[in-house]
């Protein structure tokens, strides 16, 4: 919980960091999202095989056994978010085994989310 709030203290400011250039912080599935997850490894275990699948922004919002995994405009609330952040609710912390996505990284997952998630 603590986690929680302080990343929600931060989530105002951060949104005005620099980005690439002037404009392009629109954060989207296909141009931030996908090369994390793919990065990351997630698909190896949510790509095609029962559960959670992460493939495409429709099967995230259908979520896994624990329901949507992203509440588009809302982080906090989003599963995603907590599983990939240290202490989640329940299970392990994704990707399972580590290693485990830096902060910088998961900030671009909240931002994507709280923009909307397109
Ligand atoms: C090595 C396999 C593996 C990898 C890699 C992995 N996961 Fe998981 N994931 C699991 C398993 C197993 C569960 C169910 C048990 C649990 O919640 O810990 C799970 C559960 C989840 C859930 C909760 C789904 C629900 O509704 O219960 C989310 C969200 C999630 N993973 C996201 C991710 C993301 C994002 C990545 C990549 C950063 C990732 N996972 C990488 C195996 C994996």
């Amino acid at each position: 919980m603590f986690i929680l709030s302080a990343c929600k203290d931060f989530g105002e400011p951060l949104t005005t960091l620099p980005g690439p250039t002037p404009g392009s912080s629109l954060r989207t599935y296909q141009n931030d999202i996908l090369p994390i997850i793919l990065q990351y490894g997630c698909f190896s275990c949510h790509g095609g095989n029962g559960g959670l699948y992460i493939t495409s922004i429709a099967e995230i919002l259908r979520g896994g056994d624990h329901g949507p995994a992203i509440i588009p405009g809302n982080a906090n609330a989003s599963l995603i978010i907590q599983k990939i952040s240290p202490a989640p609710p329940f299970g392990d912390r994704m990707p399972q085994g580590g290693p485990y996505l830096p902060d910088s990284t998961v900030q671009i997952f909240r931002d994507w989310i709280n923009q909307g998630a397109n």
